[in-house]
């Protein structure tokens, strides 16, 4: 098994597994949280052949959003730019899911309706602070202290699992292959999953099955507009990111990626805790989540975080993945499986123009076609991967 076998996600056909992980890059139209032709762009130069593009995390609700510039799917505005992102996807042969998102306590008055508190499990208030300001990136971004949020009611559930469900189905309308639902990173979801951030009493806090009961209600209401067999999910068992914690995560996971087998979900993507990450690492860090889990999860396995073409191929190989989800190479490398196919350099990426502003740092990262040594392409790229150049 190599980056370029073919895989069946579900009942659609990826022709390589080099798969763009879900970046969020602040750059939406406002007022509005709307898309629009410069993510388009974006988007159509990193499409290819039966390559899946993962958005990035795109709010359910304005309730839903916690920084400047993030897309929303939830006006029709957004569905139809939404609509000229798949399309210039679609283009090129190309698939893409959309990543439903809502960040739970991770937002600030400024960006909720009403200026209301964000809305979490409990009020178990992150450390940290909030990015409010002004679309385009400009200097006068702030970092405010986060506030406490306000636990959600247990009558206020059911409409949260609506916003999931209408974002399915505006996904749906503006042409998405499928939805990813971002259960990881210390977003709504996850809070919901560890203890650190769930502190209810009621059906969805205390034992793991609680804790879980929020995902999988979530994931019913997505299926029943997309069906499962489009529909993935996102977990980062050991992410420590946006400061979370939980007692026991190995049987909280284990728990909940068992379950997915019973529902089949297209594919499930995990994320690798690594070891680097200072003052925040834990006994976990240096675990390899997709070795652990995947004797669990007998379905298509996308594993993220830090991955070369080497060690990509050698996951592969060995069977802890069936594809590969690359964030930072794919942000300064539009044609990262040309790339990889072809043995060619990658351009290094600008860490300052990650999140917001305009074109630059975002559609300017130049192609092979675009490069003076983009001549030495092999002429037959399979004869190059053949011969394992790497
Ligand atoms: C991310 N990541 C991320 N994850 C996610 O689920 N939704 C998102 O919107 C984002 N946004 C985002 C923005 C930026 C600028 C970075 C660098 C990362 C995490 C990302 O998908 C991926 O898991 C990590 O970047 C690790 O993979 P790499 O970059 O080591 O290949």
């Amino acid at each position: 098994m190599s980056l370029f076998s073919p895989l069946a996600i579900g009942s659609q056909r990826l022709e390589h597994r080099v798969v763009m992980a879900p970046l969020t890059r602040m750059r939406a139209q406002q007022p509005g949280s709307v898309p629009g032709t410069l993510n388009a762009i974006y988007y159509g130069q990193r499409a290819s052949e039966g390559g899946l593009l993962i958005t990035e995390a795109t709010q359910v609700s304005q309730r839903g959003q916690g920084y400047p510039g993030t897309p929303g799917i939830y006006s029709p505005e957004q569905v139809a730019g939404w609509r000229l992102v798949t399309e210039a996807v679609h283009a090129k042969g190309g698939l893409i899911f959309l990543q439903l998102w809502h960040v739970g306590r991770i937002s600030h008055p400024s960006h909720q309706p009403g200026a209301d508190l964000p809305v979490a499990p409990s009020a178990v208030r992150p450390a940290g602070n909030a990015m409010t300001g002004p679309v385009p990136r400009t200097p006068s971004w702030r970092f405010p202290p986060v506030v406490p949020p306000r636990a959600l009611e247990l009558d206020e559930v059911p409409s949260v699992i609506e916003e999931y469900r209408n974002g399915a189905r505006n996904a749906l309308a503006a042409g998405f292959d499928g939805v990813e639902l971002h259960a990881a990173n210390g977003y709504l979801l996850d809070q919901f999953l560890r203890n650190g951030t769930n502190k209810r009493t009621d059906r969805y806090g205390g034992s793991i099955e609680n804790r879980a009961r929020l995902l999988f209600e979530v994931f019913e209401a997505v299926r029943e507009v997309y069906g499962s067999d489009r529909l993935g999910i996102r977990l980062s068992p050991f992410g420590t990111f946006n400061d979370m914690s939980d007692s026991n995560p190995v049987a909280l996971f284990s728990y909940v990626i068992r379950l997915l087998t019973g529902v089949r979900p297209a594919y499930v993507h995990l994320i690798e805790a690594r070891a680097d990450e200072g003052p925040a690492a834990t006994e976990f860090s240096n675990v390899s989540t997709a070795s652990l889990f995947r004797p669990l999860f007998p379905g298509v396995l996308i594993s993220a975080g830090g991955y070369t073409y080497e060690s990509a191929d050698e996951a592969l190989a060995t069977g802890v993945a069936d594809a590969v989800a690359f964030g930072r190479v794919f942000i300064s490398n539009p044609d990262l499986p040309r790339r990889f196919r072809t043995s060619a350099p990658l351009n290094a990426y600008d860490r300052a123009m990650f999140y917001g502003g305009g074109a630059k740092g975002y559609i300017d990262y130049p192609a092979l076609n675009d490069l003076p040594w983009g001549e030495f392409e092999p002429p037959d790229a399979t004869a190059a991967t053949a011969l394992s150049i790497h």
